[in-house]
């Protein structure tokens, strides 16, 4: 099934807010392009973004990696498919019953009356930050430990825990080996098993989202321990990983355009277009998976049942259709329906916390250091490999 259009998925990126070049021949007018996985499988790789809101809208489509045939993109992600997960790995109507249970605690109203909270923690990072430089490595010191503070407000997983579960996220996503992976999903089901416990014997429930689900579904019997779980280990990893990603890269791309940064500097109230526009340009969670579950007509050709579909979120939100002058950053166009937060019923459930979060702490941390400048030569700052949620290794600056 090779075409003279296969190319293998995914690569790495060439210029970390771009996608990588090597998928070029990917960016012509074709929707739909053949793809080769890790293993030598072909797949499907949707990059037109009219036909990726149609198609993450069929329910023909599934997300359930314990499915025999559901495409791997890395040996990591293989070694750990048939673990229970919770939302994006199950489909509806299971689906439907655990996001109606999760969407009140990430409403845009939640967002808002987070702000204060979010505020303070970031102002509190910036503080430490700055008592102790200049210079500062931003990741270490403020892109990760905002949403990762933030994320354990609001589930009630205490924070002084955060060596070891950023760790395991961290091996969670990258590895390197696919007994990492195990290794890591094995530790962070022991952590919650615990922290479960003791939520338990709590005779005052604490407020954060796992206090509730302790309280109300484990005891009620709507929900039991591994679905919890898996819930709690989702809710956690999505909720600080890719967040610190988006303000790391979200910096050394500000700082590589002054001129945009210049016009946000002087007119703070772009910044939500500004946040739209980063997550359209940046895309760092890039390569939706899904299985067919029936053959699907699709832009000419036919999709089969049992045929692994991908989405390069990259590719399809710098479709020149929709985008004019897509490699451009410009506040000043509408980057609403991008997919870097997916479409559909996987739409991500914390899209309005982590708007809120970038937005408060880009601005901060542009206003507090007004000569913020990257502390070692752009392209030796190393930055994450194709395989995983794209972003910063680290972030030398200095003001
Ligand atoms: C800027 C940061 C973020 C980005 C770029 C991002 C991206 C995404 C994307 C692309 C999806 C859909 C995946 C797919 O359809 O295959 C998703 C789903 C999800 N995200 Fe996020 N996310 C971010 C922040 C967060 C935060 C802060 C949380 C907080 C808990 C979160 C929780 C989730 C969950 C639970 C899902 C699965 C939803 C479902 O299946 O119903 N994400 N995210």
């Amino acid at each position: 099934m090779t075409e003279p259009h296969t190319v293998a998925f995914p690569q790495d990126r060439t210029c970390p807010y771009h996608p990588p070049a090597a998928y070029d021949p990917l960016r012509d007018e074709r929707p739909l392009s053949r793809i080769t996985l890790y293993d030598g499988r072909p797949a499907w790789l949707v990059t037109g973004h009219a036909l990726a809101r149609t198609l993450l809208a069929d329910p023909r489509l599934s997300t359930d990696r314990t499915r025999p045939g559901f495409p791997a993109p890395t040996a990591r992600f293989e070694a750990v498919r048939n673990r229970r997960t919770a939302l994006l790995g199950v489909d509806d109507p299971e689906h439907r019953v655990q996001r109606r249970m999760m969407v009140p605690s990430f409403t845009l109203k939640r967002a808002v009356e987070l702000r204060p909270e979010i505020q303070r923690i970031v102002d509190e990072r910036l503080d430490a930050m700055i008592a102790q430089g200049p210079p500062a490595e931003l990741v270490s010191a403020f892109a990760l430990p905002v949403p990762s503070m933030v994320i354990c407000a609001l589930l009630g997983v205490p924070y002084a825990d955060h060596d070891f579960f950023e760790a395991q996220s961290r091996r969670l996503l990258r590895g390197p080996k696919a007994a990492d992976i195990e290794d890591a999903r094995d530790q962070l089901e022991a952590y919650f098993h615990e922290l479960i416990d003791r939520k338990e014997k709590q005779r005052d429930p604490g407020d954060g989202v796992l206090d509730q689900l302790v309280h109300e579904q484990l005891r009620e019997g709507t929900m039991d321990r591994p679905e919890l779980i898996a819930l709690a280990i989702i809710l956690l990893v999505a909720g600080h990983e890719t967040t610190a990603n988006m303000i790391s890269l979200g910096t050394f791309t500000l700082l590589q355009h002054p001129d945009r940064l210049a016009e946000l500097r002087a007119d703070p109230t772009l910044m939500p277009a500004a946040v739209e526009e980063l997550m359209r340009m940046l895309s760092i969670a890039d390569g939706l998976l899904r299985l067919a579950l029936e053959d699907i007509d699709a832009a000419g050709t036919t999709i089969r049942a049992g045929d692994g579909v991908l989405f390069s979120t990259s590719v399809i939100n710098r479709d020149e259709a929709v985008y004019p002058a897509p490699d451009t950053l410009d506040w000043t166009r509408s980057a609403r329906h991008h997919v870097a937060f997916g479409f559909g019923i996987h739409q991500c459930l914390g899209q309005n916390l982590a708007r809120a979060e970038m937005e408060i702490a880009l601005r901060a941390l542009f206003d507090r250091l007004p000569a913020l400048r990257l502390a070692a030569p752009p392209d030796e700052i190393p930055f994450k490999p194709g395989d995983t949620i794209q972003g910063m290794l680290e972030l030398p600056v200095t003001w």
